[in-house]
């Protein structure tokens, strides 16, 4: 076990696409898996790539907070419970549609910013388990924005990159003094993760 420094937007390891992982079950791996746990823990977020702790490997670690499921629950009308730290070895996500939302998104890679990204509504994503099995479902909301944003890392992208209005990439201070309850309670939100 160990907590790995989480490398900073600029580091090359996080402009590189990572590389397949071509057998799970490895020593590496398991060890990969561990430190992609402590790291994201100690970090405090809610999720972590491989290569934000300088491993180029197709790997993400995710979690979805119960009380942001619940948020969008209410206003969609469905019970959507949370989702406890996940290991996606190999993810590939299709988007369900063209349709895309805006939220704010924070990174452990580009800390004290935060900035409203344009994200598929919903899609459907496969995957490997560290136990090599199939893990395959569909995602929406916020989950289907987690599972973009961490993705993303694995082909070399910071979600500034998928900003189109980068007037909305701010200073999380800033951002929090927006005068719109709506809109702070957002961004307090996105800080949280
Ligand atoms: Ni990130």
């Amino acid at each position: 076990m160990a907590i790995r420094p989480i490398l900073r937007m600029g580091h090359p390891v996080l402009r590189q696409s990572a590389r397949p992982v071509e057998s799970v079950q490895t020593p590496e791996i398991i060890e990969l898996i561990k430190d992609l746990y402590d790291s994201m823990a100690a970090a405090g977020g809610i999720g972590l790539a491989a290569p934000q702790i300088g491993v180029p490997l197709r790997v993400v670690l995710y979690s979805v907070p119960a009380q942001r499921m619940a948020a969008e629950a209410t206003e969609s009308g469905l019970e959507l419970p949370g989702i406890a730290p996940t290991i996606l070895i190999n993810p590939i996500l299709s988007p369900a549609s063209d349709h895309k939302v805006d939220g704010w998104e924070a990174c452990l890679s580009v800390p004290g910013l935060i900035g409203r990204v344009p994200r598929y509504e919903k899609l459907r994503f496969r995957a490997l388990s560290p136990e090599g099995m199939i893990l395959e479902g569909d995602a929406q909301g916020f989950h289907a924005r987690v599972l973009q944003h961490e993705c993303d890392h694995l082909d070399g992208i910071l979600y500034p990159q998928q900003m189109t209005d980068l007037r909305w990439l701010m200073f999380a201070e800033e951002a929090q003094k927006l005068n719109d309850p709506k809109e702070t309670k957002a961004v307090t939100e996105a800080l949280e993760d």
